[in-house]
């Protein structure tokens, strides 16, 4: 395409989605279907991509896939300002708070409270109208929200519809579950990505996304603790245990874990209780809060211009220590990538003890200036990993010496090498024995070849002991089982065992291999986009830098890195050797139907249909042999069009190559 025709389209694009996005956020009256918008979207992505000398500061793709977009619309909240709450830090602080309750309500008899775990998320408010999800506001300032609908609608246990007839007000906490959370930061890991600091953020950076697919994959949840009459502005019901009750019962996704209490004393039980569980939840909590559960008593108890007084927030102590700093040593990834972490004095932290922890980078540890010997601050960031975050100088010894960047690296000793707009230093020698020992790891693992019983610590004794120097040498291990027989520990039947785990993984998907393999920026997902494209390694050894960006929307990242790792005749070697051992390098889940009319035609989808979504119609062509495209060319062979298709993709193309439907099964046997 020619400059001047790729300015015209972008400034079309971004006019359009300027405009959806206006009357989506600010008038609240959608014109257009979100897979219209998402297909136009997509459709700048690419341009701005190819062009980036277009690409301005008012373009919508500007914050796509940012953690944060001031470009929400505000809106007041119209029932109640959603307040915060009081901390209190121990169990005196809650007697102060029953104390005082007591004084206002001028009696000496127990109060009786809701205990619930206080979730940490990202605050919601949400608007029932009409049976109808209409509004989603975050909480802002407590008075003025950020209107988020579009990326609330994407997340499942949020009720889109709903029975009760009234107008009504819920509110809770919006979260990311920490299997989640623990999954997308393990992709980001195996996509050379910036890892994300805690659930928190993540769920906060998701709903915060300009494009609402991205929430969508973040697969967020949501718990409710309240409910407001949005006409009369009051508690929906009577008292906070049976509102979380009926709803409940209504199926909403209510807070667990609450209960009620009829003392003070017994909320400290319960707390205590609470803390016991934590370890074992899906997500974060970060304290417990309680409220006065007869709601008719809130107005009487009163509220500063802050918080209610009948509600406080016991807040866990910090899950913060102080330990010594033994060692910072560290660690060569496949890719040659050095990370640093910490050697310390073993800590007991949120029950599990704790002698390692992370240091990142070489730039955070000279910012923060730590020196072996030091007295660091620990913690358990998100409850995840160790990190520390800090050092007591007050403590430090006299005479420790400042801290030195390695320049070699610490396994092969070759001096380690910098890239321009890059933080971390990397061992270029590709024969570095960590670094083949972490590719053999990575190429066995769950997600990749999943060999069962070849463990880490095998790995690296195998290669010790020269068994195994490159991938291919895992399949000859078969041709080496009287050596194997030799080892300390090797019996007949675990060396079986293992050679059978590695024999059976030759049949494992193109999908698999190809992530094994770990191609830098080719991550779990991406892997799996290159098999169901391209099939067989034969093609996709072929394709060129070009194609990879129309075929599979690739980036130039991920697009360079694969023609890069093809290009090199070492892995092309690698691969015929995998070949002739025995592995699969198909993709065999698709059975391509080459009788198909879209046989090998490449086809753009736009618009919705009614018996299939966007992944499942990609799929049903991909069946057909069809080569799904997602922008038009002079090649484009058909355009199908659902209902509401893109009208700018169907105006780049003869009628002729317009095939409108409503579903796809009409399809299944077209001929033309
Ligand atoms: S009640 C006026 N209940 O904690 C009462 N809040 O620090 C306000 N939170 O902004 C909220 N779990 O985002 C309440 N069970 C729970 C909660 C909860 C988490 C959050 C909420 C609030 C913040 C206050």
């Amino acid at each position: 395409m020619k400059p001047n025709q790729a300015l015209f389209l972008i400034n079309e694009l971004k006019a359009n989605i300027n405009k959806w996005n206006h009357e989506y956020y600010v008038l609240n009256k959608p014109t257009v279907d979100d897979l219209v918008f998402d297909d136009n979207l997509k459709e700048l992505i690419f341009l701005e991509e190819k062009f980036p000398q277009f690409v301005t500061n008012d373009s919508p793709t500007i914050q796509v896939g940012g953690a944060f977009s001031s470009s929400f619309s505000k809106m007041d909240h119209p029932v109640k300002s959603m307040l915060s709450l009081k901390n209190a830090f121990d169990f005196k602080d809650l007697a102060d708070f029953d104390k005082q309750i007591k004084k206002i309500l001028e009696t000496k008899e127990d109060i009786t409270y809701s205990v619930e775990p206080k979730i940490d998320g990202v605050s919601i408010s949400l608007h029932y109208k009409n049976n109808k999800l209409s509004t989603a506001l975050t909480r802002g300032d407590g008075i003025t929200g950020e209107i988020v609908t579009k990326n609330i609608m994407q997340i499942n246990d949020v009720k889109k519809t709903i029975l009760i007839n009234d107008e009504i007000n819920l509110r809770g906490e919006i979260f990311m579950p920490i299997n989640v959370f623990d999954k997308l930061n393990h992709q980001r890991l195996s996509n050379d990505e910036k890892m994300l600091a805690n659930p928190r953020n993540a769920a906060s950076g998701a709903i915060r996304q300009l494009n609402p697919l991205v929430t969508k994959d973040r697969k967020l949840a949501i718990f409710i603790y309240f409910a407001l009459n949005t006409k009369t502005k009051k508690d929906y019901w009577d008292s906070q245990i049976e509102t979380l009750d009926n709803l409940k019962k209504d199926g909403f996704p209510v807070i667990q874990n609450y209960v009620k209490a009829t003392s003070i004393q017994m909320v400290m039980k319960e707390i205590n209780k609470i803390i016991d569980l934590k370890s074992t939840l899906d997500y974060e909590i970060d304290g417990v809060v309680i409220k006065v559960n007869d709601n008719k008593l809130h107005d009487q108890i009163g509220y500063t211009t802050k918080f209610p007084k009948w509600a406080i927030a016991y807040k866990f102590p910090a899950e913060i220590k102080e330990t010594k700093l033994l060692d910072i040593f560290p660690t060569v990834g496949r890719t040659g990538r050095i990370t640093y972490n910490a050697k310390l004095k073993p800590i007991n932290l949120v029950g599990t003890t704790v002698q390692k922890a992370t240091l990142h980078n070489a730039d955070y540890i000279k910012d923060l200036d730590l020196r072996i010997g030091d007295i660091v601050k620990v913690k358990k960031a998100g409850e995840i990993i160790p990190k520390v975050i800090g050092v007591n100088l007050n403590k430090r010894d006299k005479g420790l010496i400042k801290w030195n960047e390695p320049t070699q690296c610490p396994s092969c000793r070759t001096k380690l090498i910098q890239t321009e707009n890059e933080v971390d230093k990397y061992c270029p020698n590709s024969k570095c024995f960590s670094r083949i020992d972490e590719g053999l790891i990575h190429f066995a693992s769950r997600q990749a070849m999943n060999i069962e019983g070849l463990s880490d610590k095998q790995i690296i004794s195998f290669r010790e002991l020269n068994l195994i120097k490159e991938i291919p040498d895992i399949y000859r291990l078969v041709e080496k089982k009287d050596e194997l027989l030799l080892l300390k520990g090797y019996k007949e039947k675990s060396v079986n065992k293992l050679l059978n785990a590695i024999d059976l993984s030759k049949k494992n998907s193109l999908s698999q291999l190809l992530f094994g393999l770990g191609i830098r920026h080719i991550g779990y997902k991406s892997s799996k986009d290159l098999a169901n494209r391209y099939l067989n390694i034969d093609d996709l050894i072929k394709i060129t830098y070009e194609k990879f960006l129309t075929d599979v929307d690739f980036g130039d990242v991920k697009a360079t890195s694969v023609v890069a790792y093809f290009n090199d005749e070492k892995n092309i070697k690698m691969i015929n050797e995998l070949k002739s051992l025995g592995l699969n390098m198909k993709e065999s889940k698709l059975i391509i139907d080459d009788n198909s009319f879209f046989f090998n035609k490449k086809i753009l989808l736009t618009g919705t249909f009614s018996d299939v979504n966007r992944d499942e119609a990609k799929q049903f062509f991909q069946t057909l042999g069809a080569n799904i495209v997602t922008s038009v060319s002079k090649n484009t062979d058909f355009i199908i069009a659902g209902t509401k298709p893109s009208t700018i993709k169907l105006s780049k193309i003869e009628p002729s190559k317009i095939i409108r439907v409503y579903n796809l099964k009409e399809l299944k046997n077209y001929e033309q």
